[in-house]
């Protein structure tokens, strides 16, 4: 959103809300300023009509009433006199750096905020500036600003500096120094490089660097923060070992380093700060075992992506206070520890080297949104325990070697939106009910061994089902024309099969369809003539059956195999292969991509860690005419 409206034109209709916000808020607060009609002195009134002539075309502003009652515009009064001691202007298209020449003479202000504008520069306007003496909150976030950070002197009063997703450079080492009661720093997404700084006050409480270039090590001197409740460093150049210093941050709250080149061991002094709830350490280069204790404070827990090994601790799972561990693409062994909380909502242990079998325990989380255990070496069975946790969203078992039936429970998980169980030992059918879930728009359950039908009816009530998978299985019998009732289908996958019978005249009604694979049945008959009316499609699989006569005349972008049915007739096929299959990949790939992106914002509410350096969203199975 703010970067959108960065690069749009001023956002109007926001202003435009604002004011009438205000008309409507404003009455009652019009009618006790009217107990006493206090008025800006003369210097303030002609500063806030100068800053009108530049807001006023945005801002609607009543040129005739006290600037006190503009919206964005806050007083205090003392007797009868007022003064401006707020002015909020964000995302009014303000660009001239005059207007803060101006702003700068209001020197009774206490909070301007000025984000999502257009400003280039600043410093060299906030030299003769009197309102630094009071300023407490500056927000300049998602504006232009670029260069290097001048002097940032003389704001003795200033408590929040926000300077957040400008494209500043260089260098931070004493420019913020002289900043003594500031509490609260984003530089979030900007160019800084150099080292961490370590040189602003020790009032500091929450400091956000993330999204930088800051390099080297993470230093000593940050620990002189003794009342940071908010580090968040994510997507820095740091790297080597993180000191062992974390009992300096008695009020650490949420601690982020995601994405960096940090090595080394989990820091243990992190498990005696007793008011961290949150720490992500992911995508760095983590060694060694993962400390017993450490989700006795922290209650979300990122360690993916590291090389983290050992066992996992028995007690990882189980604090009553927990609610996401993310433990993916490590390398972890041994067992999935059994006494796993109810207050987990995310657990997120694939790819590491972990074996046994899931505990049946896991059904104890009835709080459950995502559980993620592929690509380990899991056996057994899935425990039907699993069903009891309705608020499911996400289960990916898939690539272990997990056994035996599904448990017929999980078709009544009415929030399920994705199902993977691909890559397993997998057997026996297809629970029907899987037919009505009508949640689910990712079903994959490729390379086992299930048989029966397909368990689709023409009473199916999983209608946003988008990607069908059931490629390199046993099923048979035929393909139910209520196929065509699963109107959001982008991928069909059902090669590899005994299907017989034949394609479904109705087949051709898909809408989104992309992607059919039939290939490697007992299919007969036609290609039906209607596959013609398949708008978007771009991969048609039906090689090894047993189909006959002409191919429908399709585009020639669209890959089609059919080798191994000896009864079509190839008359354009050669033409096809050879066709422009390089030239549409991209726009092959960016259909997948919006489908892909449907999915994921149907996720990123129950998936979205509210908080900074977040990147938690469900790793999506790339769609290619060719996996
Ligand atoms: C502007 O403010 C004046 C003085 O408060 C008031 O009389 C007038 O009605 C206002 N005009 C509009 C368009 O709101
Ligand atoms: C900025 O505003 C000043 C005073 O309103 C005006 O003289 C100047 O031309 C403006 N500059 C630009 C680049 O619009
Ligand atoms: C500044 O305004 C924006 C947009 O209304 C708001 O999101 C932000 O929180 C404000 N900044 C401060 C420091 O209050
Ligand atoms: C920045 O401000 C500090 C403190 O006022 C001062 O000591 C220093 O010389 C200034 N540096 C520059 C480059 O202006
Ligand atoms: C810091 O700035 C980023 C980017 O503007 C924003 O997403 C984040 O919420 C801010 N964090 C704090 C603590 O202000
Ligand atoms: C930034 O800091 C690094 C490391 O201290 C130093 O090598 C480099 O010269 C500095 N760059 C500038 C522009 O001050
Ligand atoms: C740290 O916080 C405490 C309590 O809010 C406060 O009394 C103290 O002055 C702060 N320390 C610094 C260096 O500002
Ligand atoms: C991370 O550090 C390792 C070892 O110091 C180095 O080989 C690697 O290139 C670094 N990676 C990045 C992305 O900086
Ligand atoms: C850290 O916590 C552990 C377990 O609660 C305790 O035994 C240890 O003494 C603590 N260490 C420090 C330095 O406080
Ligand atoms: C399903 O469709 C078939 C054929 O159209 C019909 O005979 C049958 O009654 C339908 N079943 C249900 C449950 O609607
Ligand atoms: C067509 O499918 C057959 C059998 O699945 C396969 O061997 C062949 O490589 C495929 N041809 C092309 C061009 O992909
Ligand atoms: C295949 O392409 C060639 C050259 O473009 C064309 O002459 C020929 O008629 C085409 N064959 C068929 C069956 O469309």
């Amino acid at each position: 959103m703010e970067v959108m409206s960065r690069h749009h034109a001023p956002d109007s209709s926001l202003c435009l809300l604002l004011l009438l916000l205000f008309l409507l808020l404003g009455v009652p607060m019009a009618a006790s300023t009217e107990q006493s009609p206090a008025r800006l002195n003369k210097a303030q009134e002609d500063i806030m009509r100068d800053i009108l002539s530049s807001v006023g075309s945005t801002k609607n502003w009543n040129t005739s009433s006290n600037p006190c009652q503009w919206s964005g515009v806050h007083c205090s009064s003392v007797a009868s006199s007022a003064f401006v001691t707020r002015l909020s202007l964000p995302g009014c298209g303000l660009s001239n750096a005059t207007i803060l020449a101006s702003i700068c003479y209001l020197d009774t202000l206490r909070s301007l905020n000025l984000s999502r504008n257009f400003f280039t520069d600043l410093p060299s306007q906030l030299s003769p500036c009197p309102m630094k003496s009071e300023l407490q909150v500056l927000d300049l976030s998602s504006n232009m600003l670029s260069g290097q950070l001048r002097n940032f002197s003389g704001f003795h009063k200033l408590e929040v500096l926000d300077l957040s997703s400008n494209s500043l450079n260089g260098n931070i080492s004493i420019q913020l120094s002289d900043l003594p009661k500031l509490r609260s720093l984003n530089l979030s997404s900007n160019g800084f490089e150099g080292p961490i700084p370590t040189s602003i006050a020790t009032s500091l409480e929450d400091l956000v660097l993330s999204g930088n270039n800051f390099s080297g090590h993470i230093p000593m001197g940050l620990f002189r923060y003794g009342n940071l409740t908010l580090l968040d460093l994510c997507r820095n150049n740091l790297r080597g070992d993180v000191p062992d210093g974390f009992l300096s941050f008695p009020k650490l709250r949420i601690l982020v380093l995601s994405e960096n080149n940090l090595t080394g061991k989990i820091p243990r002094s992190l498990l005696n700060v007793t008011t961290l709830f949150r720490f992500g350490g992911n995508q760095n280069n983590f060694v060694g075992s993962i400390p017993q204790g450490i989700t006795r404070n922290i209650r979300m827990l990122d360690l993916s992506y590291n090389m983290l090994n050992g066992d996992i601790p028995s007690d990882l799972l189980s604090p009553d206070t927990s609610e996401t561990i993310d433990l993916t693409a490590n390398r972890l062994e041994g067992f999935i520890p059994g006494n796993v909380s109810r207050s987990l909502h995310s657990i997120r242990l694939g790819r590491n080297l972990l074996g046994g079998s899931i505990p049946e325990s896991i059904g104890n989380s009835i709080n459950l949104v995502n559980l993620l255990l592929d690509g380990n070496k899991l056996v057994g069975y899935i425990p039907w325990q699993l069903s009891r946790c309705k608020k499911l969203a996400l289960i990916d078992l898939s690539s272990n070697q997990v056994q035996g039936n599904i448990p017929i429970g999980l078709g009544n998980l009415e929030q399920l939106v994705a199902l993977k169980l691909q890559k397993n030992n997998l057997s026996g059918d297809i629970p029907s009910s899987f037919s009505d879930m009508s949640a689910l728009e990712i079903l994959n359950l490729s390379h086992n061994s299930f048989t029966g039908e397909l368990p689709f009816t023409n009473s199916t009530q999983s209608l946003k089902l988008c990607y069908l998978g059931l490629h390199g299985n046993k099923l048979n019998g035929v393909i139910p024309s209520s196929i065509s009732l699963l109107q959001s289908l982008i991928t069909i996958d059902l090669g590899n099969n005994e299907l017989t019978g034949i394609i479904p005249t109705n087949i051709g009604t898909f809408l989104k369809l992309e992607r059919l694979d039939l290939s490697k049945n007992y299919l007969s008959g036609q290609v039906p003539s209607s596959v013609a009316n398949l708008e978007r499609l771009m991969c048609l699989f039906l090689s090894d059956n047993n189909l006959s006569g002409p191919l429908p005349e399709l585009p020639k972008w669209v890959m089609v195999n059919v080798t191994g049915n000896p009864g079509i007739i190839l008359d354009t096929e050669e033409n096809r292969t050879s066709g422009s299959m390089k030239g549409s990949q991209d726009d092959f790939r960016s259909a997948i991509w919006v489908a892909a992106a449907s999915f994921v914002l149907g996720f990123s509410l129950s998936f979205y860690w509210a908080g900074p350096g977040e990147k938690l969203m469900p790793r999506l199975e790339t769609l290619h005419c060719d996996d």
